[in-house]
């Protein structure tokens, strides 16, 4: 049942931010059997979703979406098939315009004949692009290829990939279960020069970009800043960083690394089950910036239980000491009403040392590396 999609962010991997139109049938083989080899099945990576790229340049005569015969010489339900028994799921894009930005052959026109061939090679997930949609009403645009998805009957995640443009946070609930909040995300951790350049918004960009969206966010209806850059060639300490803020912000979790060739540090970042947990928690609540000043954030969700997740990250590139008085903070959620009592001590854990780190009872002091980020969980005991 549709509804009951994505109760919590969905993870998985996609093709684009490594591979841009560079995929084939051999690699998503690959990387769908070092999703599981790797342990990131488990970890809860279970949607391997194929970006831009994937189709002929032409539809055939009936009008039919084409698998590139090269790329995909078997076929999208082989692919699709092979995806399934290794426990995944299977994803797809196409876009809403004319074209897709590759200049592909776009939906637009043929929304219930593409659904009906989606499902009749068993996908559970369509990324739905926006470009070449010159007159388009966005809205009108999703609603279309999301009714032509309802009417297969097959239960389809749809990723509304609009990237801000039209406000989809207003109106994505209901027509898909996700949307993208900007545009493309870029292996940068931070940089001002890239304000307002398509295809280049670093990390700390995007999250900047999120804080007042947060009201929007939800099970089943999630703000998506994007696809990971874990392990695409930021440091260890931005890769973290990353890491956390995006489950700071309760957003999808789609990899974006070649998983094929990536190193034991970039599995660990990917895999770490205490940062997944925050962002998988049942609540499904969207953190919020608490500070952000001198160029340390911090960043605080409520969780299940009572407990919370803060995270401080430092924007600067040298290192950085900091202080928190806990019983002189004010950690309240106007939105959806959590405050931290600051009349409980609670339980730091760490969750990246893996360490217990004392209690709220105590002032913390700590230094963060060049963009480093420390990250607890709170709980009562
Ligand atoms: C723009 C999207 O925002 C990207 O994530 C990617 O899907 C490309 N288009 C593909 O052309």
């Amino acid at each position: 049942n549709k509804e009951n999609l994505l109760l919590t962010p969905p993870m998985g991997w996609n093709s684009w931010n490594t591979f841009h139109t560079d995929i084939s049938e051999k690699m998503v083989m690959e990387t769908a059997d070092i999703l599981v080899s790797s342990g990131m099945k488990d970890a809860g990576y279970i949607y391997l979703v194929l970006d831009d790229g994937w189709m002929a340049m032409e539809r055939d005569k009936e009008g039919n979406l084409v698998p590139d015969p090269q790329k995909f010489p078997r076929g999208m339900k082989f692919v699709a098939d092979y995806v399934h028994s290794k426990g995944l799921k299977f994803g797809m894009y196409n876009c809403a315009g004319t074209m897709t930005c590759q200049k592909y052959p776009g939906t637009r026109g043929y929304e219930y004949q593409d659904a009906r061939n989606y499902a009749a090679w068993d996908i559970d997930f369509l990324k739905y692009d926006w470009c070449f949609t010159t007159g388009i009403n966005a809205k009108e645009a999703y609603q279309t290829m999301s009714n032509a998805l309802k009417k297969t009957e097959r239960p389809i995640v749809f990723s509304i990939c609009e990237w801000g443009v039209n406000k989809p946070w207003e109106w994505g609930e209901g027509i898909g279960q996700m949307w993208r909040t900007t545009e493309d995300i870029y292996q940068i951790f931070d940089s001002v020069h890239d304000e307002g350049t398509w295809n280049s918004l670093s990390v700390m960009h995007i999250a900047d970009l999120q804080s007042n969206l947060r009201k929007y966010s939800g099970p089943g209806h999630w703000n998506d800043p994007d696809m990971l850059e874990v392990g695409n060639g930021m440091t260890y300490n931005e890769d973290k960083a990353h890491f956390s803020l995006w489950s700071m912000m309760a957003a999808p979790l789609m990899a974006g690394n070649d998983i094929r060739k990536m190193s034991k540090q970039t599995l660990e970042i990917l895999t770490n089950k205490d940062v997944l947990a925050v962002d998988q928690d049942s609540l499904g609540i969207q953190g919020f910036r608490y500070l952000d000043k001198d160029g340390l954030q911090v960043w605080c969700k409520p969780l299940k239980n009572g407990d919370w997740a803060i995270c401080f990250i430092n924007r600067k590139t040298e290192s950085k000491a900091i202080t928190f008085d806990w019983s002189k903070e004010n950690i309240v959620d106007e939105i959806y009403k959590y405050s931290l009592d600051k009349n409980v001590s609670y339980n730091l854990f760490d969750v990246w040392s893996k360490k217990n780190a004392g209690t709220t009872a105590k002032e913390l002091k700590a230094t963060l590396e060049p963009h480093g980020v420390l990250m607890y969980r709170l709980s009562k005991s």
